[in-house]
């Protein structure tokens, strides 16, 4: 779980991140996070907006690995956009992570057109709190989530460009637009719901696909996400799939099964659009 990919920015980012959305506050998640690190997952991924914070920062600091060690992702939610309250947020993730830095901070959804006018500029006014937090230090890295290449394109063009855009991408899922997008713009694109939030985990040809190299269908998407160059993200609080959904590293999916599980139908995942979501 050490192998890395590269930020534009040099810094290095663990291919496999352990996701803790809907994951519950308290006991679980604590557990969830400390079972992940003793898995060998250093690379852990949450936001304000998933409640569970002060847990994961629990669960971190009970599993006593060196802070230099791990990776930790936080997101800033849509009721703080703007300069002033993205810099309180942020304070406010690192008291309750117990934490003096972030690896990466990114913007949760983006500002869109269907509910501001002035978007763009509310995006603008996020990224300028976020850049001035990567350059004092505080964050290792910066980026988005959820940001279609019109939203990506304003940013582009400021002193610090995104590292990172972190979008819903599982089989039936692929964002191709999105995705070349930020492959030609040098930015890392990570899964969230790399599963489908467990929901392809059912289908018939993952399945068998995934029979054939002996796996499962959950180390299948994962093992596929990494093979499109993207970073996964799963999500579990089980103990034994926080383990499975790890051991991605022993096998590799041939050209044909890839162009088969990249060929599959859109299946409508979340169907959280960035410029129709309205929370
Ligand atoms: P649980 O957390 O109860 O173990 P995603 O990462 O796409 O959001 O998917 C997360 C969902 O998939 C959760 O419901 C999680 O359940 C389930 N899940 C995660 N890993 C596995 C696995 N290896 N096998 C079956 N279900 C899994």
């Amino acid at each position: 779980m050490t192998d890395t990919f590269k930020l534009n920015n040099g810094y290095e980012i663990p291919c496999v991140g352990f996701g803790t959305w809907q994951t519950p506050d308290g006991d679980t998640a604590i557990k969830a996070v400390s079972e992940a690190i003793r898995a060998g997952y250093c690379h852990i991924d949450t936001a304000a907006c998933y409640g569970n914070e002060t847990s994961v920062g629990k669960g971190i600091k009970v599993s006593c690995v060196e802070r230099s060690r791990l990776f930790v992702t936080g997101k800033v939610w849509n009721s703080d956009r703007g300069y002033g309250k993205t810099m309180v947020a942020f304070e406010k993730t690192m008291a309750d992570l117990e934490l003096d830095y972030l690896d990466l901070y990114l913007i949760h959804w983006p500002a869109s057109s269907t509910q501001f006018e002035d978007w763009e500029q509310i995006n603008l006014e996020t990224w300028r709190a976020m850049t001035e937090l990567y350059k004092a230090g505080r964050i290792k890295a910066i980026g988005v989530c959820n940001f279609l290449p019109h939203h990506l394109k304003a940013l582009m063009e400021t002193e610090v460009q995104p590292m990172v855009n972190q979008i819903e991408f599982h089989p039936g899922q692929m964002q191709e637009e999105t995705v070349s997008y930020c492959k030609d713009h040098n930015i890392i694109v990570e899964a969230w719901s790399p599963l489908g939030t467990g929901r392809m985990l059912s289908n018939e040809m993952l399945k068998s696909i995934a029979a054939k190299y002996g796996k499962s269908a959950a180390q299948l998407c994962i093992r596929w996400c990494l093979q499109n160059g993207i970073l996964p993200l799963p999500k579990s609080v089980t103990p034994s799939r926080i383990i499975e959904n790890a051991d991605v590293f022993d096998f590799e999916i041939t050209n044909e099964d890839m162009e088969a599980i990249n060929g599959m139908e859109y299946c409508g995942g979340s169907g959280l659009h960035p410029d129709k979501v309205d929370f």
